[in-house]
């Protein structure tokens, strides 16, 4: 149910919870300061307790305070990324986060985002924490149907469209005097290298020890499809997701991401692919896994891998 700003601002600073659009995927927002609305995405999610949600801010001066040590180039990538979608995962004074939002953790993530609607909501109500408005393990939302799917026509949405990019932020946390990527996202690791003077490292979790992105545990982004991938396009057959500047003979139905020529497309339509999946009832679908490996094309790669359970 499509609700305004002004509404939107309303339900949050009454204690409840708003789907809002950001430049990366739809986000089940609410305030900081209202620990029943907190608990209710939680619920509402069907979200593990120990998978803490992004801080959403509306400005660094907002963040600051909740910061315990304020790590190398912190700033500097906050410059340089915010508004945009980066995420930094810090560690911070625990008297100020509530438990249930950073699940225990000695740290909490931030961002700020780069969405006009998002960020009215915030000057007006403060704070927002969001995690993606989808039910837990099913692909993001980047557009209010999709929050409809997910949580009923009657459920309110602010209505800001499709979101542009069309992934989850990227994560960033420091340990050991660097940033490590914790989770890919919509920006790629190539992208830091200017400011970290270095392409920080993708960080997997280790068997045996505590997740460091919890998140990255579960099975994520799948439709109810099992997602076959292929490696070769002549194997593609049947049901196939792939790009439109190419050929699959051996398909009875093909879904477009968009052209390989144009990652950023491929980004914004894939969730919505994985979803109209579902939409026609599809139970087994091969996916053209014949994708470069630069840039944000890993960050796809790795969403279709969560996809398909591998
Ligand atoms: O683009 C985005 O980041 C979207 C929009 C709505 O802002 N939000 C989003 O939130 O993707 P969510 O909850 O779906 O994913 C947040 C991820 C989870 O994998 C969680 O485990 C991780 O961030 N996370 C949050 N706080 C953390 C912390 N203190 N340490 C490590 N990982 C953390
Ligand atoms: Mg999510």
């Amino acid at each position: 149910m499509d609700v305004s700003l002004e509404e939107a601002a309303r339900l949050l600073a009454d204690g409840q919870v708003v789907a809002v659009p950001t430049e990366t995927v739809y986000g089940l927002a609410a305030a900081l300061n209202q620990p029943a609305a907190i608990n209710q995405i939680f619920n509402l999610k069907g979200r593990p307790s120990n998978n803490p949600l992004i801080i959403h801010a509306d400005d660094v001066l907002q963040v600051l305070p909740f910061i315990l040590e304020i790590p190398k180039k912190f700033i500097e990538l906050t410059q340089a990324f915010w508004p945009g979608p980066l995420t930094l995962v810090v560690p911070i004074d625990e008297e100020r986060v509530p438990q249930v939002v950073r699940a225990g953790l000695p740290t909490a993530a931030f961002r700020i985002p780069n969405h006009p609607m998002a960020r009215t909501l915030i000057q007006k109500v403060g704070p927002i924490v969001m995690p993606s408005a989808n039910i837990s393990g099913r692909p993001s939302a980047t557009c209010p149907g999709h929050v409809e799917t997910d949580f009923g026509e009657h459920f309110p949405v602010v209505d800001g469209g499709t979101c542009g990019r069309g992934l989850e932020s990227t994560i960033l946390f420091y340990r050991d005097r660097r940033w490590h990527i914790i989770r890919l996202g919509a920006l790629a690791a190539e992208a830091f290298a200017d400011v970290l003077g270095y392409v920080p490292n993708i960080l997997q979790p280790e068997r045996g020890k505590a997740p460091i992105c919890p998140g990255q545990l579960y099975r994520h982004y799948a439709p109810k499809a099992k997602i076959v991938l292929r490696p070769s396009i002549e194997d593609c057959q049947g049901v196939v997701v792939g790009f439109s500047d190419r050929q699959y003979p051996q398909a009875l139905r093909v879904l477009n991401l968009g052209p390989i020529t144009k990652p950023e497309s491929v980004a914004e339509n894939l969730y919505a692919t994985l979803r109209q999946l579902d939409h026609e009832g599809h139970h087994e679908v091969s996916v053209d896994m014949n994708i470069p490996s630069t840039g944000l094309w890993e960050t796809i790669k790795e969403r279709l891998k969560k996809a398909s359970g591998t």
